[in-house]
């Protein structure tokens, strides 16, 4: 649990710590069972907050295997229009129908292959949260971003398109993931001070009460290391979320430092 002090003076707020699995285009649905089976016997601290993000076609499972469970789900992409011509697009009142509470936003793999824009993501935000649907918005430079010294400048830039048009209370109602693109599968995580300045800015761009995590090669090894930073507030999780073993593995490690 942390406290901010906010510039507009002291603000109290009480953080839980947000786990969420990002299965990408892993499972089928009696793999999805079996795992979400197995997840409900395991005990989840009161302040963790644990979300499963598993492929559309996996959401009626997480509906009919959650439903009254403190295990919430969410999707990993939508479409920002409620209905229409959008062959293959899933759209926000679709995932609300199912149960949803969250659904990522502009994950790097959709900006890269399926020309998510910031543009784009900035529809998505507004569209989900007229859902009610909490967006996990994802951030973050690439390698070459980052060699040039254009980390904070990309940050600054997604957030700022992101949260345009939005009223500050709604600012409020946001996560963002900081994914920096060379983090993510490829078992070479950023620093957690590194993180935590990301995190710093996007704080300072935003609102107080924002859910800020990290994402990027998150392991039941480094997990504990993260969530020493009180700027880091969690975590998105990719291959060490599709198996149980692991996902439990680094739940339980992100407990180790906390206070
Ligand atoms: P990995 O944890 O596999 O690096 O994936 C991170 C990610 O992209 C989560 O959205």
């Amino acid at each position: 649990m942390w406290f901010y002090a906010s510039g507009h003076g002291i603000m109290l707020v009480m953080i839980k710590s947000l786990f969420i699995a990002n299965w990408k285009m892993h499972k089928t649905n009696p793999a999805t069972t079996q795992f979400v089976r197995a997840l409900k016997q395991i005990f989840l601290p009161a302040d963790q907050v644990v979300v499963i993000c598993p492929p559309y076609t996996a959401l009626p499972i997480m509906q009919q295997e959650l439903t009254g469970s403190t295990i919430v789900y969410g999707a990993q992409n939508m479409h920002w229009a409620n209905e229409g011509a959008y062959t293959g697009e899933i759209s926000p009142e679709m995932l609300q129908a199912l149960g949803c509470s969250y659904v990522i936003i502009g994950h790097s793999e959709r900006r890269r292959d399926y020309n998510e824009t910031d543009e784009t993501v900035q529809r998505k935000v507004a569209a989900a949260l007229h859902h009610g649907l909490v967006p996990i918005v994802c951030v973050g430079e690439s390698l070459d971003e980052r060699n040039h010294d254009e980390t904070m400048a990309v940050i600054q830039r997604q957030v700022s398109i992101a949260c345009h048009g939005l009223l500050p209370t709604d600012v409020a109602r946001l996560v963002f993931a900081y994914e920096p693109i060379w983090a993510i599968g490829s078992g070479q995580a950023a620093t957690p001070e590194y993180a935590a300045t990301v995190h710093t800015l996007i704080r300072q761009l935003t609102r107080p009460e924002v859910t800020i995590i990290y994402g990027g090669s998150v392991n039941a090894d480094n997990i504990g290391q993260f969530m020493q930073q009180p700027s880091i507030q969690g975590a998105l999780i990719g291959g060490a979320s599709v198996e149980v073993e692991s996902f439990q593995q680094l739940l339980a490690g992100s407990t180790i430092n906390r206070i």
